[in-house]
């Protein structure tokens, strides 16, 4: 039983993934899109959004969006924290087939290549979080509930309603 819901698990991310890959590839900011992120982002924020690959930025707003949805948590941290959980991705940012090739590869290996850490294509596939969580505590200005959820976003752990929240439409949205 538990093997076959693990099935389903990895089933649906898969499709997932796959959905996000098609909505990357037509990507764009549009009007809205710009007016949500200045009605939620502060400016430096904002500078700092817009230096995120596009469709990046597309993801985040859709996960700030959903995450929005919910009524359990405080909604404009909740935005807060979706348009900001990936921006440790501007340090070392991958194109949407890097990304694509380092999901295969992640899954293939079991997370094993996490290990070859001189490649930036993997680092910053998986250091975002940290770089992140740096980047805005350099900033200043967050709480640190704030900085941690965005510093274990990828994390398998227990955590807040909040925080599964996040990880729930980082996977789907
Ligand atoms: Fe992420």
């Amino acid at each position: 039983m538990l093997f076959f819901m693990h099935f389903l698990k990895r089933r649906k991310l898969m499709f997932y993934r796959i959905k996000q890959f098609t909505l990357a590839l037509t990507a764009k900011i549009n009007k809205e899109d710009q007016a949500f992120i200045n009605q939620y982002l502060d400016r430096e924020e904002q500078k700092l959004f817009a230096l995120l690959k596009v469709y990046e930025q597309k993801h985040a707003i859709r996960v700030a969006q959903g995450m929005a949805t919910s009524f359990e948590c405080d909604k404009e941290e909740m935005i807060r924290l979706g348009l900001l959980h990936d921006i440790g991705k501007i340090q070392e940012p991958l194109s949407i087939i890097e990304k694509s090739i380092m999901v295969l590869l992640h899954h293939l290996t079991r997370g094993n290549i996490k290990k070859l850490q001189s490649f930036k294509m993997i680092r910053g596939y998986y250091n975002h979080p940290q770089y992140g969580y740096e980047l805005l505590k350099k900033k200043g200005g967050y709480a640190p509930s704030f900085l941690e959820n965005i510093r274990d976003h990828h994390l398998a752990k227990g955590g807040s309603k909040c925080f599964s929240l996040l990880q729930e439409w980082d996977d789907k949205a």
